[in-house]
């Protein structure tokens, strides 16, 4: 089973300081880097580091040569992108001395997909490949479409969420993975459990993978509820960690993996994303995950 991502590349400009800026309160950056970012490209990187086939499709703008050079040193297929007139996507990222974030985005190219393209790119997908997609790219509702009527299992990462997230049909998704506010977003619940119920009783056939911060994460589908707990670590940068966690989940999803196996592998993977800075360059190989994971059985 192939993973094709549609989704956002971007350029992360990344600011340490102290702690975020407060409205009206200005504060002088310690460092600016510069990494290699976006959800969709976070993601794709992550599914192949984890062993799976990627196939990113994406737009990138003239100055976005280092977003595909990072796909393609991580073994992702890259044969989709496409280059348009204009900047790619970027982040302004203020990444706090606790290792939280504040980000926000100007969207540049990953917002130029068009119809056209999207149709071309589906008219070659098998309906064995599972689509992923999240919230930083135009045409999702579109997407969503065309690959349920292609009747391939469709993973959904609604981040972040925003009014586009509502002209999905959820009836149409495989997969959501998503945080608490997101959830929050849907079910207007503040409670794990009742935010659970609701998912279970108007979507019955979704398969939701829940992450809850420091708490750890909780898988459900109709047969099972599974809780898992986090990896443990030095928080340097939140950055990716989610992604990471999506990209070693439909991993092992397409490996047909068994769900406590594929959370064990995606928790770790996440913890190990977090304990460095950056978005892409901090998401772990699938060997480093196993010796961490074989480490901590001792
Ligand atoms: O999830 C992390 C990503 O969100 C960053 O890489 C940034 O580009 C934003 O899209």
């Amino acid at each position: 089973m192939r993973i094709v991502n549609f989704g956002s590349c971007n350029i992360d400009y990344v600011y340490s300081l102290h702690h975020i800026v407060v409205p009206g309160e200005t504060e002088t950056t310690e460092n600016l880097e510069i990494f290699p970012g976006g959800k969709g490209l976070n993601q794709s990187i992550a599914t192949a580091r984890a062993g799976a086939t990627a196939i990113h499709v994406g737009c990138i703008g003239n100055d976005g040569q280092l977003l595909i050079d990072t796909l393609k040193d991580s073994n992702v297929n890259t044969s989709y992108i496409r280059t348009v007139d204009g900047k790619s996507g970027h982040a302004i990222i203020q990444l706090a001395s606790d290792g939280e974030n504040s980000i926000f985005l100007y969207p540049g190219s990953n917002h130029k997909f068009t119809k056209e393209y999207i149709d071309k790119v589906m008219a070659e997908l098998s309906t064995e490949d599972i689509i992923v997609l999240q919230n930083e790219i135009n045409h999702i509702d579109y997407i969503v479409d065309k690959a349920y009527c292609k009747q391939m299992q469709i993973v959904l990462n609604p981040s972040p969420f925003n009014e586009t997230i509502s002209r999905i049909d959820l009836h149409k998704i495989t997969h959501l993975i998503l945080n608490e506010i997101e959830a929050k977003g849907f079910t207007g619940c503040n409670d794990v459990e009742e935010s659970l119920e609701y998912f279970r009783k108007w979507y019955p056939e979704l398969k939701i993978m829940l992450t809850l911060g420091g708490e750890g994460c909780v898988y459900m589908d109709d047969k099972q509820r599974i809780y898992h707990p986090i990896h443990k670590v030095s928080v340097v940068d939140t950055t990716a960690a989610g992604d990471t966690f999506t990209g070693y989940f439909v991993a092992g999803i397409s490996e047909r993996k068994e769900i406590t196996d594929i959370l064990e592998m995606a928790s770790v993977a996440a913890g190990i994303s977090v304990s460095r800075k950056g978005a892409a360059p901090s998401i772990p190989y699938k060997q480093e995950v196993l010796s961490v994971l074989e480490e901590s059985r001792k």
